[in-house]
């Protein structure tokens, strides 16, 4: 069985927690886009873990983690972040790495800073590492793939002429700064390449060798629906197609292969970074989902933007994405509020909209319509069963079902590995 997890807001919404609770029952997890831009949590009882590029299933030593072609690696991160593994006594002999997967290479962040600086107020809040720079140089057919690590001759040919031709010209006449040493750029990618080497692989055989053996492959989105390319607020998102359809591309498994899509999608909403955010909350009620949701960025440590559950995102994600089901996660987070409220679509100028308007323009100066429902005001964090969820808390869960068009599997009561109440057989096979 294949099943796709994408996020359905504007990241960060659990995928990592969803994934590594899947995998228990999965055989393979392949990354498919994104790169160290993502942070994917997992707290077991040995405390908590952060993949940036490393698959959310790797604590679970049966399944083989695969970083797949769609994903941009930075090889200085994948390496510090498998050194910490192996520190914490995980060694991860199941990782390895597409050889088409394009590399974040030194000079990616430096130009996503400088790109940033020269928008000025119209920046789009970056974590600055280099993704937007890594895929528009993969476009421009002058990337570097992780497969280009093994070939010295070629690496120096071509590094010679992008450093040389494109790079160095545009920081030296249009930013000012110092030219990069193109020769100790060789030296520190031939060090990578040497501790790398073992890890890198054609993909293609090992992912349709699982496909024919029917095995349960997970493929593990990063960012969201909200953040993708094409159906995210651009230019307010990432560079690459975080919906199902990247997962596809990403990892070379084919549409008619995908059995199901899970859309992760938070009991709230958060974001981080600029862009419209039509149910955005800035008042202490605000404050408070953020305290208690601890809603402060994985990669940058940002303070995440927090609002009301959006429900034409949500809907609107589960659209696009063709979601079987929702992952819904942080539920417990809204345990102390009095009244929750939901938003069912945007009023502007006059006309209901029911899914996020393209127009950015018009998705920041419209008027959220709300449902408003009472709060449950008791602690959900012991919760396992549906029954055990409180009334009030059940029939928020039920009426977001409604505005979404989708069920409800899994639903998150903490951050813990274990806490998530499962509904009609919601785990792999
Ligand atoms: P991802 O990028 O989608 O994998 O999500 P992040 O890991 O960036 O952010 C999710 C945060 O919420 C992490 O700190 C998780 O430990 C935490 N988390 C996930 N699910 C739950 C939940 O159901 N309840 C609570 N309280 N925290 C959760
Ligand atoms: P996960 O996988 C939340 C946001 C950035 C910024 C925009 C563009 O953990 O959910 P980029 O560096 O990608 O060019 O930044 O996208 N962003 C994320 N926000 N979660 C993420 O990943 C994100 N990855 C990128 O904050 O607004
Ligand atoms: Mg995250």
């Amino acid at each position: 069985m294949v099943v796709i997890i994408v996020g359905a807001q504007w990241g960060d919404e659990g995928k990592g927690k969803v994934v590594d609770y899947l995998a228990a029952r999965a055989d393979m997890v392949i990354r498919t886009q994104g790169g160290n831009n993502a942070g994917h949590t997992v707290v077991t009882e040995y405390g908590e873990f952060k993949f940036q590029l490393i698959p959310s299933g790797i604590l679970h030593p049966h399944v083989t983690c695969v970083i797949g072609n769609g994903v941009v690696v930075d090889p200085r991160v994948l390496i510090r972040e498998i050194e910490q593994l192996r520190e914490r006594g995980i060694e991860p002999s199941n990782l390895v790495i597409s050889e088409r997967a394009h590399m974040v290479m030194s000079y990616h962040p430096l130009f996503d800073r400088l790109e940033e600086g020269q928008r000025g107020d119209d920046r789009l809040g970056t974590t600055w590492r280099g993704i937007g720079p890594a895929y528009a140089d993969k476009v421009r057919r002058i990337g570097f793939r992780v497969g280009d690590l093994q070939k010295e001759v070629f690496m120096r040919k071509k590094l010679g002429f992008v450093i040389g031709q494109v790079k160095n010209p545009i920081l030296r006449d249009l930013y000012r700064e110092e030219p990069i040493d193109c020769e100790r750029m060789i030296e520190e990618y031939l060090g990578y390449a040497r501790v790398l080497d073992p890890l890198i692989q054609d993909t293609y055989p090992l992912v349709q060798g699982a496909l024919d053996r029917g095995a349960n492959v997970l493929l593990e989105g990063a960012q969201a629906t909200m953040l993708d390319l094409d159906f995210g607020t651009y230019p307010y998102v990432t560079s690459s197609n975080c919906t199902a359809g990247g997962a596809c591309t990403g990892s070379g498994i084919p549409p008619t292969r995908v059995d199901r899509t899970i859309a992760v999608c938070k009991a709230y909403t958060t974001r981080v970074g600029y862009g419209p955010f039509p149910t955005e909350l800035t008042d202490h009620v605000g404050d408070a989902i953020r305290e208690r949701g601890r809603e402060f960025g994985t990669v940058t440590g940002r303070p995440r933007r927090v609002g009301w559950f959006d429900g034409a995102v949500a809907r609107y994600a589960v659209r696009v994405n063709g979601a079987s089901s929702i992952a819904l996660t942080k539920l417990d987070v809204l345990d102390e509020v009095p009244e929750v409220r939901i938003c069912t679509g945007y009023e502007f100028r006059g006309r209901f909209h029911d899914h996020p308007m393209a127009n950015i323009s018009w998705l920041k100066h419209c008027e959220p319509r709300y449902e408003t429902l009472p709060g449950w005001r008791e602690p959900i964090g012991h919760c396992r069963a549906w029954e055990d969820l409180p009334a009030n808390c059940r029939a928020y869960v039920e009426r977001l079902e409604e505005v979404c068009g989708a069920p409800i599997g899994l639903i998150g009561v903490g951050p813990r590995r274990d806490q998530f109440v499962v509904r009609g057989g919601a785990t792999l096979p």
